[in-house]
């Protein structure tokens, strides 16, 4: 069966699927030394969704740069390039019944091709590339499709452990339709050895979810002669209910 229409625009308000705890990493891991102090001491309360978390702002395209999805040229001086190896990124964002989220703001950012982060308290050695800023964002197509181009980070120490260091990464940041779906994720590339060695990933109690998190080299994809591509598909909370058309569905 093809999807339903969204052309109609109608805000979706159905409530959101409750999360999966045990797909989720515990909030307290030792092993990542900064969750100790981030966990909760106390147990959670489960509380009932309102309006303001069902629904959520909502995104034109109009908000988008000509260069935000671009990280190769979007802080480069004319006619320069960010160094390393130039990639694309591209994927759909859906919901849990594999729907494409059309509108999602997908927000990314990165360490360069050394593994360096451009903020004041980086402390790792790796040389700045004053051609990459290392963010962009995008919005998602009527399919929930995004796409953008960069260049592969490199893996960064952390002061975690005494020697742990981090896998190559991007940070993800989006924003569906409602408030409650919003996520903040990272992506790795696929074949990485440091992806099984890092603490954060072993936060994650399911191997499945670390290989979810894994983006796959696509040739398909690849620009010749310019970039190699890696798909990345994001499932953001689905919802018991959505409008379409004038019908109300999933009840
Ligand atoms: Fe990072």
């Amino acid at each position: 069966m093809s999807e339903p229409s969204r052309s109609n625009n109608k805000p979706e308000t159905g409530a959101f699927y409750q999360r999966d705890l045990d797909w989720h990493p515990k909030a307290f891991t030792p092993w990542y030394k900064t969750s100790v102090l981030r966990s909760p001491q106390k147990s959670l309360l489960s509380l009932d969704g309102t309006i303001s978390e069902i629904t959520g702002p909502r995104f034109g395209h109009n908000i988008i740069g000509e260069l935000d999805n671009d990280l190769i040229h979007n802080f480069a001086r004319p006619g320069e390039s960010a160094i390393g190896p130039r990639i694309v990124v591209y994927g759909r964002v859906v919901d849990e019944d594999g729907r494409g989220v059309p509108g999602a703001l997908v927000e990314y950012w990165q360490a360069n091709a050394g593994g360096r982060y451009r903020h004041r308290k980086e402390g790792y050695q790796a040389a700045l590339d004053p051609n990459f800023g290392g963010c962009g964002r995008s919005i998602t197509d009527e399919n929930g499709g995004y796409f953008f181009r960069t260049i592969q980070p490199g893996p960064y120490p952390w002061p975690n452990g005494p020697n742990d260091w981090r896998p190559a990464h991007i940070h993800f940041s989006i924003f569906g339709s409602g408030f409650s779906q919003r996520l903040i994720t990272q992506m790795y590339f696929e074949g990485d050895p440091m992806i099984a060695m890092c603490p954060i990933v072993r936060t994650l109690n399911d191997p499945d979810a670390a290989k979810a998190l894994t983006a796959k080299l696509d040739m398909q994809e690849t620009l010749p002669m310019d970039s190699r591509a890696y798909k990345f598909d994001i499932v953001l909370r689905g919802r018991r209910s959505t409008f379409f058309e004038n019908r109300r569905e999933g009840n």
